[in-house]
């Protein structure tokens, strides 16, 4: 759920309450049980608070209910000091509750957010190893995850689906490690042999990657990102829509830093030059959507000569 959503569903959840707990009366038994239900019920939007945004959303929500709560105690009963001290009480209990349960789910959102840089960095070592080997810089990886980023800004993706999408497009050659040297790094055309173990590494890279719970969507772009929009692609042949949209961004991206970069063979091609050569293979080897938002990113976010 997005985090208007989530809004919403506390502010509804903690209006009803509120509203019920003060409408239920408490003259008869029958009554005063549901009223009793209720006002323990208080405790649930304090807690889903500090669940899905720590110790600020904890201490919002507590704060509002208090505001809502003290109408009760002060007009439901009054001149009753006795009962009045009982709802004060209660209310001091819905603060303890929120902070406690606020600063536990606070430190664990600085602990996951621990765990997810420490994996990144591991796998920043891994594929920067990978690049220096082929690509004589540990940069190429990175840039290619950075303007697929700026590609993925454009079609909507949520931070879950663009995280994916970044660890995608940062993995994707790591398949490459099952390729032997004397191929991976070899100056002349491939034989046609030495190609069929070259078109292995998507599908080698998706073995590792998808072995990774919380890549597993990761390496879907892993596996496809040689694909072509007409079907002419490798290892599957995947054609259009059926090729996952990560993959079909990531295309674009990885062909223009290819060709922005200068190779033992041939110089970098200018900005103005790749582009040229992107947009000749919209529909047939891009997706023509991906081509036409790649072209509308502003020169100065690609860091090219
Ligand atoms: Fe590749």
């Amino acid at each position: 759920m997005r985090t208007k959503g989530k809004i919403v569903v506390l502010i509804l959840l903690t209006v009803t309450i509120a509203f019920l707990h003060f409408l239920v009366p408490t003259d008869r038994h029958t009554f005063h049980i549901l009223h009793i239900i209720l006002r323990k019920l208080y405790f649930l939007p304090p807690v889903m608070a500090a669940v899905w945004f720590g110790l600020r959303g904890a201490v919002h929500v507590t704060l509002s209910i208090s505001v809502l709560f003290s109408f009760h105690a002060i007009l439901d009963w009054p001149e009753n000091y006795m009962e009045q001290a009982n709802q004060w009480g209660e209310l001091v209990s819905f603060w303890a509750v929120g902070l406690v349960a606020g600063l536990l789910f606070q430190r664990e959102r600085a602990l996951l957010r621990d765990l997810l840089r420490a994996n990144e960095e591991t796998l920043l070592g891994l594929v920067s190893a990978l690049d220096m080997k082929e690509h004589n810089t540990n940069l190429h990886s990175q840039r290619v995850r950075k303007y697929t980023l700026l590609l993925a800004d454009k079609f909507g993706f949520d931070e879950t689906g663009k995280r994916a999408i970044g660890f995608g497009a940062l993995l994707h050659d790591v398949g490459k490690i099952a390729v032997p040297d004397e191929i991976l790094l070899k100056p002349g055309t491939l034989t046609d042999e030495e190609q069929k173990v070259m078109r292995n590494h998507p599908s080698a890279g998706y073995g590792i990657v998808n072995r990774i719970e919380f890549l597993r969507e990761a390496a879907e772009i892993v596996h496809a990102h040689h694909e072509r929009f007409d079907g002419s692609g490798y290892p599957r042949g995947l054609k259009g829509e059926d090729i996952p949209l990560g993959a079909r961004l990531f295309a674009v991206v990885d062909v223009y830093d290819a060709l922005t970069s200068a190779r033992p063979y041939r110089p970098a091609m200018s900005h103005e030059e790749a582009l040229i050569e992107i947009k000749k293979g919209s529909s047939r080897h891009f997706d023509p959507k991906a081509v036409d938002a790649f072209l509308a990113i502003p020169r100065e976010e690609l860091n090219t000569a």
